[in-house]
Formats: C-alpha cells, sequence, structure tokens
C-alpha cells in the first residue's frame, strides 16, 4: 500500500469501477475550516464535560447554559465556510449514479459545498425542536426572545442534534445502514470512529464485500481494518484523489 498522495494502482482501480459510493464524515473533515474536533489535542471534549452541556439531563438542569453552549459553537461555525474536502466530496457525489454521504457533522457545511444526497445522523445545530410538540424550526427564522426561546405552543425549543444517551434520528440511521450494506466502495473521512452507530458503518460496508478506504492524519480504531489507510490531511489528500478518477 502507498500512503499520502501516492495512490496504488488498485486504490485508483477500485473508485474508477465503483458504482454505488458511501462516504461517512467526521469532525475531522472541518477541521481545516477552523471548526475545532471532540477528541483531538485541542478538542471539544478536552475543555467542556460534555455530561454537562450535551445531554437531556444537562437541558433541564440547565438550559440557558446548554443553549449558550451551542450560541458559541453557532458563532464558530457561522464564521466557517466549506474547504477543498467539502468541495471534493461534492465533486465525487457527480461521478457515480449511486451515492450516499453520511456525515457525523451539525455544521451543514456539506450543503454549503454542494452536496445533495446528504444524512445528518447527529442532526444539525441550525435547526431546533420543541421539546412539547416537536415542531421544527430554522434557527434563523426564530421569533421568541427568550432565552431560550419558545414554540407558538409554550414548549420550550432546543438544538435539534443528538446529545449523548439518546436514539439517532431512526430515517437517517436506516438509509446510512442500507447505504452501507450496499455499497462498493465506502470512504471514512476524518473521523475517529469511536461513537457507535456510525462506527460500525465502515466495518458493515467491509462484512458485506464493499473497499473500505480511510482518511485521516492519525490511526484510528478501524486503521488496521480497512483495505486501505491513508495517513493525511483530507483537505490534502481527497482533493487530489477525486483530481485523477
Ligand atoms: P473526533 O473529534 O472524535 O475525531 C476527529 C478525527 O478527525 C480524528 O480522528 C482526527 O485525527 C481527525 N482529523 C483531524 N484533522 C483532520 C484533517 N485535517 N483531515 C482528516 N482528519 C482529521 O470527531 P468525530 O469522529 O466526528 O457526536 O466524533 C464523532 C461524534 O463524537 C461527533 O459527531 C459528536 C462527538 O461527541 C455528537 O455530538 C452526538
Amino acid at each position: 500500500m502507498q500512503e499520502g498522495e501516492g495512490f496504488s494502482s488498485q486504490l485508483l482501480r477500485r473508485f474508477k469501477s465503483a458504482h454505488s459510493v458511501v462516504v461517512l464524515t467526521g469532525a475531522g473533515v472541518s477541521a481545516e475550516s477552523g471548526i475545532p474536533t471532540f477528541r483531538g489535542k485541542d478538542g471539544l471534549w478536552k475543555k467542556f464535560n460534555p455530561q454537562e452541556l450535551a445531554t437531556m439531563d444537562a437541558f433541564k438542569r440547565d438550559p440557558r447554559l446548554v443553549w449558550e453552549w451551542y450560541e458559541y459553537r453557532r458563532r464558530l461555525i457561522q464564521k466557517a465556510q466549506p474547504n477543498p474536502t467539502h468541495y471534493a466530496i461534492s465533486d465525487l457525489e457527480d461521478k457515480f449514479g449511486e451515492f450516499l454521504l453520511v456525515t457525523q457533522n451539525i455544521d451543514g457545511l456539506h450543503q454549503r459545498a454542494g452536496s445533495r444526497r446528504v444524512v445528518e445522523l447527529h442532526g444539525n445545530i441550525w435547526r431546533d425542536r420543541c421539546l412539547r410538540c416537536g415542531k421544527l424550526y430554522d434557527y434563523r427564522e426564530i421569533e421568541s426572545e427568550e432565552f431560550p426561546p419558545k414554540c407558538g405552543c409554550g414548549g420550550t425549543l432546543r438544538p435539534d442534534v443528538v446529545w449523548f444517551g439518546e436514539a439517532l434520528p431512526q430515517e437517517a440511521l436506516s438509509s446510512a445502514l442500507g447505504a452501507a450494506q450496499s455499497c462498493d466502495l465506502f470512504l471514512s473521512v476524518g473521523t475517529s470512529a469511536l461513537v457507535q452507530p456510525a462506527a460500525s458503518l465502515p466495518l458493515l460496508a467491509l462484512r458485506n464485500g464493499a473497499f473500505v478506504v480511510e482518511i485521516n492524519p492519525e490511526p484510528t480504531t478501524i486503521s488496521e481494518l480497512v483495505n486501505q489507510s491513508l495517513r493525511g490531511k483530507a483537505g490534502e489528500v481527497l482533493p487530489n484523489l477525486v483530481g485523477r478518477l
């Protein structure tokens, strides 16, 4: 196997002959846009305790604190622009008849880069949901001046993201599982592959005969298991790879 920018002929052949492609992305894809990851050296979970900020118990205990935490993250994300990895994944979509992008990211940068077939496993930070009636709101259209804001029905709004201990949106998860099971090429980019059930998707693809490729500057739990692990920053490796297809 060749690493980094020297792609093996097997890798290029598998890409060129693929009919059905799934890409799984994690926080590392947005790192080059200036959005911190969760578990790296400067990762968010090194500085903040997820149990105090990203659980339903935390929200019940101190809704204002949890809202402030998401406001802080929205400000970070708002300043960010899609980077070459987001654009390369959007270009990849145009090259294959069957394609699904499965993202753990909640920042919406893939869609801003032009990706259309996107499944968001962990929700989206720009959408809110009423705890009482379930109504969904675009964050930018919320008129309530309360903090945290209220729904028309009087219920409290929460960010429409998945918190620790919560189930993933069922439809998103079943699309991701179905696509991972039936694809012939699976690309895992910028994820530590530590959080379930997303972390099981590359292994599911592998078990069902797909060629599985990982792009990450660091080794992960799946590096030894996949067909090829390309060690490098996604923004350097992926545009180069897509440019050769
Ligand atoms: P992590 O922070 O766990 O992992 C980020 C990964 O990106 C690491 O493996 C890094 O080595 C890698 N990385 C860093 N810079 C990169 C670059 N330039 N190019 C490619 N890779 C790079 O983030 P996730 O795996 O996304 O869940 O974490 C999964 C989930 O855990 C998140 O969705 C979030 C978090 O708790 C929820 O909030 C529900």
